[in-house]
C-alpha cells in the first residue's frame, strides 16, 4: 500500500521494526501505510499534497524558494508540559518534577485513544538518525505518524529515510515513537487544515522500554518526536545508564586570530537565546574572531578516550523561534531560513513572503495573520504567534562549522548556563570548581515563557534548562553530572550568564546579541588560563578592566550595575534554592548541602573581593 505510487518506498528486513509497525497498524487502523525513503521527490510530493489540502501555502518562489507557510490550530501552538508524562515503573524514578502515571495504567488509557485513531488517514513510517548516520554517539529512532507535516519537518530536523534503515540492518535497535494527531476521519467527519485533538493530549515516555507515545498534538516538540521526546527525555535516561549526557544545549566554536578553536556548550531555557548565541556574529572590535555553529538546541556529549568530553548536535535542522529574529538580531538565522524552509504560525505578506514581529523595524501595511485574518499595524493584535517557528536545514547556516557532521563530535572546554533574570543575577560569573558549577546549574532560575503553564514572567527553578526535558529524577540527574566530573581528569569550566538584567526603567542593561562576544571572549580566555578574575560571593567575576569593552558605550558605572551582587536580594534567591532542595531531598547530592551553606556564608560573612577591587578603580 502506498499513497505515493510513483515512488519506491523504503524497505527493511529488521524484524523488530516490521513487527512494531504491524502492531501500530493493527491498533491505529490507518487506510494506508507509507514507508518514507527520505528523497527530495517524496518531500516535494508531500508538500504539494499539503498545498492541495490547504495545510500548506507555497510562498513566493522568487522571495522564499521552495518554502511553505503553515497555520496550526490556535489551540495547538506549543509544547504542553501539563500533558507530558514520564511513565517509569516506579514513580520515584520519574521524580517530583515530572508528571507520572503507572505504565500499565497509561498504556491502557493510550491504547483506547490510539484505537482507530488513524482511520481515513495514511500512516507514515519515518526512520531517522539522531546524529550523523553511523556515529558512535548517534542513535536511531522510528516515528510512526498520521501527519504529513511531521514527515516533512522530520526530513529537515533529522537524517531520515532509507539510509537509516540500511544502517539499522536486520537486528539493529531503535526507539519506537508512535504519534497521532488524534483526529480520525470517516463517519461524516471532514478533514481540517490542522487536525489535532482538542480534548486529549498526551506526550508520554516509557523510559525502561525506551518508547514514546504522543497523542493529540501536531506541533513542534509534541510531534517531532526525535527532538525533545527522544533526544532529551529518553536519551537522558540512556545517557545516565551508559555514562554520557543528553543536554538542552547549543554548541559553538570560537576561532581566535591564530585559527585555534575552542568549543563551548550552553544551556539556556526555551526561548532564552540559544539560537542567537549559537549563531553570534562578533562586533567590529572582534572581527578577527569567528564563531562557528554546531547546534542550537540539543547536545549529546560523551567522554572520549583522551579524557575530554566530545559533543555532537543530534539534529539536522533548526526549529527556531521566529518573532524577534531579524537581519539585525540574527542574520545567520535569517540566511538559514532563506529557502527550503517551513514557517509555522507567522504572517503572510501581500507578495507571498513571511513576516513576524521584529523582522523589520516598520511592519508591512497589510498582512494575513497567523490565524488567517486580515492584519494592519494598528489592529492591536500581533501578526504572529509568540512561539511561531521556522524549520530550516542546519547546513544552510552561513556559520555552520565544517566539523558539524564529524561523527566523533567536538571537544567541549566550557559549559555556560543562563536564564532570563530581570534582577539579582550578574552578567557573568564562573564557578569555583565542578561541584559548585553543578550546584549553580541545578539552581538556575528563569522567567517563564510560552510552553510553561504557570504565570508568564514568574521565576521558576529550571535546573540545567532541563526541567521539562529530564527523563528521570532530577536529583539523580544532578548526581550523574557530579559523577561525570569525577571521572574525567580536567572537566570543562562552568560559567553562568544573564543577558536579561533590567534597570529601574525596565530597559535591558546589557546590549546582548553580538556584544555577548565580549563575555564569551572572557570565558574562553579563562578556560585557557589567560584572563583575570576576582572572587565574589557567587563565583569568580571579571573586573571592569577584564572585559573587553572597547568600541561599546558601557562605562564603569553600567558595568558595576550589571555585575552587582546584592547580598540581601541573594538571600531570597537562596531561599528558593532551599525550596527546590526540599522537593528533591530524598536523592539530593550531599555536596549540595555543603555548597548551599558555603554560598550562605560567603553572602553573609566573606568580604566581597570583587566589590573591593571595583572600589579601588572607582
Ligand atoms: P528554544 O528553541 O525554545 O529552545 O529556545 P532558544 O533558546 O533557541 O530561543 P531563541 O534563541 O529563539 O530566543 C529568542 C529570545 O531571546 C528572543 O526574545 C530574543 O530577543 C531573546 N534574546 C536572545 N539573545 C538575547 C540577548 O543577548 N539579549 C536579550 N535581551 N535578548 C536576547
Ligand atoms: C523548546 O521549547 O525548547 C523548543 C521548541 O526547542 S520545541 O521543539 O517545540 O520543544
Ligand atoms: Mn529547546
Amino acid at each position: 500500500m502506498s499513497t505515493i505510487e510513483t515512488k519506491e518506498t523504503a524497505r527493511t528486513t529488521n524484524s523488530k521494526l516490521l513487527e512494531w509497525v504491524e502492531s501500530a497498524v493493527a491498533l491505529c487502523k490507518p487506510d494506508q501505510v507509507y514507508w518514507c525513503n527520505g528523497s527530495q521527490e517524496e518531500y516535494d510530493h508531500l508538500c504539494e499534497q499539503m498545498v492541495a489540502s490547504g495545510t500548506f501555502i507555497r510562498l513566493n518562489e522568487a522571495k522564499r524558494p521552495n518554502s511553505f507557510l503553515c497555520r496550526s490550530d490556535p489551540g495547538d501552538v506549543a509544547r504542553v508540559e501539563d500533558s507530558t508524562y514520564i511513565c517509569s515503573r516506579r514513580s520515584e524514578d520519574a521524580g517530583p518534577t515530572n508528571n507520572w502515571m503507572a505504565p500499565d495504567v497509561m498504556k491502557a488509557k493510550l491504547t483506547a485513544l490510539f484505537d482507530g485513531c488513524m482511520r481515513g488517514r495514511t500512516m507514515y513510517v519515518i526512520p531517522f538518525s539522531m546524529g550523523p548516520i553511523g556515529s558512535h554517539i548517534a542513535h536511531i529512532g522510528v516515528e510512526v505518524t498520521d501527519s504529513p507535516y511531521v514527515v516533512v519537518n522530520m526530513r529537515i530536523m533529522t537524517r531520515m529515510g532509507q539510509k537509516v534503515l540500511d544502517v539499522l540492518g536486520e537486528d539493529g535497535s531503535f526507539v519506537p515513537c508512535l504519534h497521532s494527531v488524534g483526529a480520525p476521519l470517516g463517519d461524516g467527519r471532514k478533514d481540517v487544515s490542522w487536525p489535532c485533538n482538542a480534548e486529549h493530549k498526551y506526550i508520554v515516555h516509557f523510559p525502561e522500554e525506551r518508547s514514546i507515545w504522543s497523542f493529540g498534538s501536531g506541533y513542534g516538540g509534541n510531534a517531532l518526536l526525535g527532538k525533545k521526546c527522544f533526544a532529551l527525555r529518553i536519551a537522558s535516561t540512556m545517557a545516565r545508564d551508559e555514562g554520557w549526557m543528553a543536554e538542552h544545549m547549543l554548541i559553538l566554536g570560537v576561532e581566535d586570530p591564530k585559527g585555534n578553536k575552542t568549543y563551548v556548550a550552553a544551556a539556556f531555557p526555551s526561548a532564552c537565546g540559544k539560537t542567537n548565541f549559537a549563531m553570534l556574529i562578533p562586533p567590529e572590535h572582534f572581527s578577527d574572531h569567528k564563531i562557528w555553529t554546531i547546534g542550537d538546541d540539543i547536545a549529546w556529549i560523551k567522554p572520549g578516550g583522551d579524557g575530554r568530553l566530545y559533543a555532537i548536535n543530534p539534529e539536522y535542522g533548526f526549529f527556531g523561534v521566529a518573532p524577534g529574529t531579524s537581519y539585525k538580531s540574527n542574520p545567520n538565522a535569517m540566511e538559514s531560513c532563506r529557502e527550503n524552509s517551513i514557517f509555522t504560525n507567522v504572517a503572510l505578506t501581500d507578495d507571498g513572503d513571511v513576516w513576524w514581529e521584529g523582522m523589520t523595524d516598520a511592519p508591512p501595511a497589510h498582512l494575513i495573520d497567523w490565524k488567517g485574518q486580515d492584519w494592519t499595524p494598528d489592529c492591536g493584535r500581533p501578526s504572529s504567534h509568540a512561539n511561531a517557528r521556522f524549520t530550516a536545514p542546519a547546513g544552510q547556516c552561513p556559520t555552520i562549522d565544517p566539523a558539524w557532521e564529524d561523527p566523533n563530535g567536538v571537544p567541549i572546554s566550557a559549559f555556560i548556563f543562563g536564564g532570563r533574570r530581570m534582577t539579582k543575577v550578574p552578567l557573568v560569573f564562573q564557578a569555583f570548581n565542578w561541584s559548585h558549577g553543578v550546584y549553580i546549574a541545578s539552581t538556575m532560575g528563569s522567567e517563564m515563557t510560552a510552553a510553561a503553564a504557570g504565570t508568564l514572567g514568574k521565576v521558576r527553578r529550571d535546573p540545567f534548562a532541563m526541567l521539562p526535558f529530564c527523563g528521570y529524577h532530577m536529583a539523580d540527574y544532578f548526581n550523574h553530572w557530579l559523577n561525570i566530573g569525577r571521572h574525567i581528569p580536567n572537566p570543562p569550566r562552568i560559567f553562568h550568564v544573564n543577558w536579561f538584567r533590567k534597570d529601574k526603567d525596565g530597559n535591558f542593561m546589557w546590549p546582548g546579541f553580538g556584544e555577548n562576544m565580549r563575555v564569551l571572549k572572557w570565558i574562553v580566555d579563562r578556560v585557557h588560563g589567560g584572563a583575570y578574575a576576582v572572587e565574589s560571593p557567587v563565583g569568580w567575576m571579571p573586573r571592569y578592566e577584564d572585559l573587553e569593552l572597547n568600541g561599546l558605550d558601557f562605562g564603569f558605572e553600567k558595568f558595576s550595575e550589571v555585575m552587582e551582587v546584592d547580598r540581601e536580594a541573594w538571600k531570597e534567591e537562596v531561599l528558593s534554592h532551599e525550596e527546590l532542595f526540599l522537593k528533591l531531598y530524598d536523592k539530593l547530592p550531599k555536596e549540595f548541602l555543603h555548597e548551599f551553606h558555603l554560598l550562605l556564608s560567603r553572602l553573609t560573612r566573606s568580604p566581597n573581593l570583587w566589590q573591593h577591587h571595583q572600589k579601588m578603580i572607582d
